[in-house]
């Protein structure tokens, strides 16, 4: 147990005051003109004071062309600064590290705010535009320059969000990317984008910035032979300092031909790391699910839904030990509410299945 609340020291250096890390979280509490918000600054902050040794925050598009969703923060603009600057003085002053996470919702960008998606292939359905070179061009330059001014804001890292479906996963994935130049066809060219962004971004930034990549190693017009391949070359050819695998469900076992009744934390857990740093997310609620991980060699724990039922988890589990009792849900809206949730992020957590209680008490 006492191992969680060892620092955590990345291979630059840089350390963290534990193993815990606020997952990335979409939560809809800012305005639209993408600028931090009260309660998003309030949600935030609240974790840190629950014991984080890391905050991440929700994905951030680089481009006005890639907002995803209603509510989402951004660090486009400079205009966007002020707000994070004073999101990371209040997180340092707990003695959090913080880390914004940067995407582009690419294909599956929000129609009501981007008037014309854009992704590595034309896409019918979703009136997709194919990106000229130029564009993808443009698309590096833009996460660098986010990355950049991350760093400026205060923020001690990045992570790339290549996970979930977004545009960097829609250039990985033959489903959604059909190129015929140096950015499609073999593998190779599918990750060229990412390889090329974490490189820029590592000569733009000081050495103590930390980088990080978001992969689903599997679904999202993935496959898992090119995941595995993809996530050894991250660990082997790049300077990154940590990999976050989204697994949704840590535990899961794999019912695919070639890995059947595999452990898919398993097959990426023991590939070597060369001083990479692996956090996963996926269902990890209890102290006894975390004990797995780090007996699977995981060296930091991302929590999602568990960290918003309880802002302060790290820290019960460090006062009550063995006797930790994890929230379970659905809960009750005066329980989000007293967990720092406002009435906005509270009524999205109710689109997710058995969150909140259905008859609700506020
Ligand atoms: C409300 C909500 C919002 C999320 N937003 C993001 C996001 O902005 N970026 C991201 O990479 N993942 C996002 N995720 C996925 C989480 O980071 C995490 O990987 C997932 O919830 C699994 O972890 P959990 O079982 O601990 O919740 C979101 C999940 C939830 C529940």
């Amino acid at each position: 147990m006492q191992s969680l609340f060892n620092e955590l020291t990345f291979s630059n250096g840089v350390k963290a005051k534990n193993k815990f890390l606020l997952a990335p979280l979409t939560n809809m509490q800012s305005p639209d003109s993408g600028k931090l918000s009260e309660d998003e600054f309030h949600w935030l902050v609240k974790r840190a004071e629950g014991g984080f040794g890391l905050i991440m925050t929700c994905a951030m598009p680089v481009l006005n062309s890639g907002i995803g969703w209603d509510g989402q923060l951004c660090i486009y603009d400079s205009d966007q600064e002020n707000g994070h600057k004073r999101l990371n003085k209040s997180l340092h002053d707990l003695g959090s590290l913080s880390i914004a996470q940067i995407f582009h919702a690419g294909m599956r960008a929000d129609s009501r705010y981007v008037s014309e998606k854009v992704g590595p292939s034309y896409h019918q359905e979703t009136a997709t535009k194919e990106m000229s070179i130029l564009e993808v061009q443009e698309l590096k330059t833009a996460f660098v320059d986010c990355a950049v001014r991350a760093e400026r804001c205060g923020y001690h890292g990045v992570e790339i969000h290549a996970a979930h479906g977004y545009l960097i996963g829609q250039f990985l994935s033959k489903d959604t990317n059909k190129r015929s130049d140096k950015y499609g066809g073999s593998l190779e060219n599918r990750t060229r984008i990412l390889f090329e962004i974490l490189e820029e971004i590592g000569q733009e930034t000081n050495e103590d910035f930390l980088i990080g990549v978001r992969l689903s190693p599997e679904r999202f017009g993935l496959d898992i032979s090119e995941m595995i391949i993809l996530y050894k070359n991250l660990c082997q050819k790049t300077n990154i300092h940590f990999i976050d695998l989204s697994l949704w469900d840590s535990f899961k076992l794999l019912d695919s031909a070639a890995y059947k009744g595999k452990s898919l934390l398993k097959i990426f857990s023991e590939i070597k790391r060369k001083g990479k740093k692996l956090t996963v997310a996926g269902k990890i609620f209890s102290y006894e699910d975390i004990e797995i991980l780090e007996k699977n060699k995981v060296d930091f724990f991302c929590l999602g839904r568990a960290a918003i039922l309880d802002h302060q988890f790290p820290k019960r589990l460090k006062e009550m030990g063995y006797n930790f009792d994890a929230y379970s849900a659905p809960v009750s809206r005066n329980h989000l509410s007293s967990e720092g949730l406002s009435e906005k992020f509270i009524d999205y957590m109710s689109t997710w299945k058995n969150f909140v209680e259905k008859n609700n008490d506020l």
